[in-house]
């Protein structure tokens, strides 16, 4: 270790956010209970507004990107934690205010992390990641809002993405008809072997247009896009039905009325990943761990090493990712 270890660093120069890989030492990982041997990190979109600096994440440079990581514990002063323990992360600004997950070794606080779920390695745990735990929060407050699979279709926007393809399998298990919004009608096998029972072209809900409402189509809704494809679905939920938006990918206006919300009883939720409680993070990795299929994981997810991370983040951007993109910061896993 004396040489130090690898890491993907962001940095500024002539007012331009460049990334390279970089030896760093332990020495220089901020304070925290526990050091993290990381085996994988995942790629999600705001790993790539930060990489690409397309978005202000990081606040501070030369600065060690990734939202979340999947490794074993080295050394711990925190008492649930031991050496050797398989662990998780996701959010907590890790990634964004405290040196993240692109690197062979992260220094967090004991509370921000969760054991590795029984049934999940730790590869699996990266494949679902942060865009995965976002999806079950999405499902797990429809189901709250009392969205029942016999209430009618569930629509799911920007559904060849990471929280999309998540969010899709996650429906279809818990009994719903899952129905994929995408701008890339091309994947539509794709999706439908994830789940879709149905793919509609995004173009069916991307123009704006000046009607309050729309016949009553949708029991539910994952919105992982905002901006007009948010507007347009709220207009055709039915009756108390929920719209649990976690994303951007579209824009961040929303321009609508208030027509779905006081004729029809419309709930639109809000979804944070960041910093949801540790009790109910464990539940909601126990959900994942019960209901992700791990065939139909595989099949969403790429591994990529973490010298060719930085290159990818400007996928995200132009919207050209497929699922999943585990990052493998360890040689071997
Ligand atoms: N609230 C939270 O805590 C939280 C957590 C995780 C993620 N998020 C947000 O959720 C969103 C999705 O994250 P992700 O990691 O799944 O990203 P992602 O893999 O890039 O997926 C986003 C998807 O949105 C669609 N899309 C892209 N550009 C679009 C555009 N201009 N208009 C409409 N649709 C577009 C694309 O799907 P199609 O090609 O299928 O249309 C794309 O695959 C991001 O905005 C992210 O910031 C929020």
């Amino acid at each position: 270790m004396s040489e130090g270890f690898r890491a993907l660093v962001v940095d500024r120069e002539d007012k331009r956010t460049v990334w390279r890989l970089e030896k760093r030492r332990i020495d220089e990982l901020p304070e925290g209970e526990v050091l993290v041997e990381v085996h994988y990190s995942s790629l999600n979109y705001k790993d790539a507004l930060a990489i690409t600096g397309a978005g202000k994440i990081l606040r501070s440079f030369p600065f060690i990107p990734g939202i979340d990581f999947a490794g074993r514990v080295v050394e711990s002063s925190d008492p649930r934690y031991r050496p050797g323990d398989e662990v998780v992360l996701t959010g907590w600004g890790v990634g964004e205010r405290h040196f993240g997950g692109l690197a062979e070794y992260a220094r967090v606080k004991g509370e921000w992390l969760v054991p590795l779920p029984a049934g999940l390695n730790l590869e699996q745990a990266m494949a679902i990641g942060t865009a995965g735990f976002t999806a079950m929060l999405c499902v797990l407050a429809l189901e709250q809002q009392g969205v029942r699979p016999d209430a009618g279709e569930v629509l799911v926007t920007g559904a060849a993405g990471g929280v999309g393809s998540v969010a899709l399998m996650l429906l279809e298990k818990a009994g719903f008809r899952a129905v994929a919004v995408t701008g890339r009608p091309e994947l539509a096998d794709w999706l439908r072997g994830l789940g879709a029972a149905e793919v509609l072209p995004r173009s069916e809900l991307a123009e704006a247009d000046s009607a309050p409402l729309a016949s009553q189509r949708w029991a539910g809704a994952v919105d992982t896009v905002g901006g007009t494809v948010l507007a347009n679905l709220l207009k055709a939920v039915r009756y108390r039905g929920a719209v649990a938006a976690c994303g951007l990918a579209g824009g961040a206006e929303l321009h609508t009325t208030v027509f779905p919300f006081i004729l029809r009883g419309v709930r639109l939720i809000g979804i944070d990943s960041v910093y949801v409680p540790r009790e109910e993070r464990l539940e909601v990795w126990q959900r994942l761990a019960r209901d992700v299929d791990p065939e139909r994981l595989g099949r969403i997810t790429t591994v990529v090493p973490l010298e060719r991370a930085g290159e990818l983040a400007p996928d995200f951007l132009k919207g050209a990712v497929r699922g999943r993109l585990v990052v493998q910061v360890r040689e071997g896993g």
